[in-house]
């Protein structure tokens, strides 16, 4: 089957949508069309609401074992595919290929994990009451989900949602970025190769979110919102879901501190702030944005750092030795750079700058005494721009990583076991990476606190996100 070509689809009720409307998807390297893909108005988005309807009555009668092997099936598809997606995702997002291939795989271990999970939504025998009575509980799928994902990771933000929906037995409505819309194309033509129903997952395009997701927000057949975005999105889809009172799973924004105890070994915490900041030319939610390094490390931390930023290759991800692609559009380059130049203008010092070409390529770039007044501090910087502040007590750290509103991921170095258990336990984030760079997995339970969001991802905690649990209490016959 061909995946995308240069005219593709919205995808509803197991067939394309034909549309006058179309969008064009353009690659970050070069700005140079792709392909172009229909555009789902509100007709095609009411059709999906049904078919999605239709589905559920379908879907949640089948056995779990059943929809465990249509996954098993997807899982198989998606890495049978891996050159194909990982090329279509260099072209559409931009990250190298290497990348691009290693997210097919992050992408397909998602839907292999809810396979497995899929059998395994357990209720309950709770000790009863009285002796007259049996009190279980059972695991019922949520309904109809109505999921919007990012451009930052086209495949695995989508197979994170989609297959523990279907594990569970919720029929799932996508809007995907229209940044990247290809990648969750070419998932919706392998899931249905796969068995999926015509209406179990379904795939709206659209350049005006605002428009489609509304009357999909408002009606009551939808039962679930998952999201993964900004905080500031996050906030009104859940004002908008409020009439309805949907179930709703947000992953937002973050604003990860790396912090680099006097204890640490320098290389191992260089090392694990190049794949902490680096990966997808750091345009992550979980990317460390504030990187604090003690004042007796400070000096070996930043040479070291300049010299591992300074191998870095910035260039078109189909390349072979690309590290950083371009950032994804001109609005994400230019909020970089007002934002390094902000901190310049109050103190900062630019330590280090790379090379970069035009267009949307960004040169690393590492700032020093970055402080809490600099907009750097407080906001997603979403590029490969490392920010440091140098630091000279424990609670005076762990107090500064707190004091900000997000609590997504963070990182922290230390050779120290107890200072390790106390730090550990004192960062009010969802995730912690403790001399690890590296902390996402399909088996983790990825997530945050405050205001960066609701719920968890991946992991047992992500099947139970699409199901609710039904209480039964009953009288025994005399
Ligand atoms: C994200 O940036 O939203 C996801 C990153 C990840 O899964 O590691």
């Amino acid at each position: 089957m061909t995946l995308i070509t240069e005219q593709n689809h919205s995808w509803v009720n197991g067939s394309p949508w034909q549309s006058q409307r179309q969008l064009t998807v353009h690659n970050p390297t070069n700005e140079e069309p792709i392909a172009t893909v229909s555009i789902a108005d509100n007709e095609a988005a009411a059709q999906a609401l049904n078919a999605a309807q239709t589905c559920f009555d379908t879907l949640k009668q089948r056995p779990a074992q059943q929809r465990a092997e249509v996954l098993m099936r997807w899982y198989q598809l998606i890495l049978d595919n891996e050159a194909v997606l990982a090329e279509l995702m260099t072209k559409e997002q931009g990250k190298p290929l290497r990348e691009a291939k290693a997210e097919v795989k992050y992408a397909a271990g998602f839907v292999q994990w809810f396979a497995e999970e899929a059998r395994r939504a357990y209720g309950e025998v709770i000790p009863s009451h009285s002796s007259s009575h049996q009190l279980t509980t059972i695991k019922q799928p949520v309904g109809v989900v109505l999921g919007i994902t990012p451009w930052n990771f086209p495949l695995a933000m989508i197979t994170r949602k989609v297959a523990p929906a279907y594990a569970a037995g919720c029929p799932f409505i996508l809007k995907p970025s229209e940044e990247t819309p290809l990648s969750a194309i070419a998932l919706v033509k392998l899931a249905l190769q796969a068995g999926f129903e015509d209406g179990a997952f379904q795939v709206l395009v659209t350049d005006d979110a605002e428009a489609l997701v509304a009357p999909l927000l408002a009606s009551p057949v939808v039962r679930k919102l998952t999201f993964t975005g900004s905080t500031l999105v996050g906030k009104k889809l859940l004002a908008h879901s409020a009439d309805t009172v949907k179930r709703a799973s947000m992953e937002l924004g973050g604003n990860a501190p790396f912090i680099v105890f006097s204890s640490a070994d320098v290389e191992e915490a260089v090392a694990g702030l190049m794949v902490a900041k680096f990966r997808n030319g750091g345009q992550t939610c979980v990317a460390a944005n504030r990187v604090f390094v003690h004042q007796d490390r400070q000096e070996a931390f930043t040479d070291a750092l300049i010299e591992a930023v300074d191998k870095l290759v910035v260039g078109d991800g189909l390349e072979s030795d690309t590290d950083i692609g371009p950032l994804i559009n001109a609005k994400a380059k230019d909020k970089a750079q007002h934002l390094i130049e902000d901190a310049l203008a109050q103190g900062a010092q630019r330590v280090y700058q790379g090379a970069a070409g035009a267009g949307h390529f960004m040169a690393p770039t590492i700032l020093l005494d970055v402080t809490e007044k600099m907009d750097i501090y407080h906001q997603e910087i979403f590029a490969p721009v490392v920010s440091m502040i140098v630091f000279d007590d424990e609670q005076g750290v762990i107090r500064q990583a707190n004091a900000v509103h997000e609590g997504l991921a963070a990182y922290f170095y230390s050779q120290d076991v107890s200072q390790i258990h106390r730090v550990a336990m004192a960062l009010e984030y969802g995730m912690v990476g403790i001399n690890e760079g590296a902390i996402s997995n399909p088996v983790a339970p990825f997530g945050g606190v405050k205001q960066s969001g609701l719920g968890r991802e991946g992991a047992k905690e992500g099947l139970q996100e699409f199901l609710e649990t039904k209480y039964l209490c009953q009288k025994f016959l005399e």
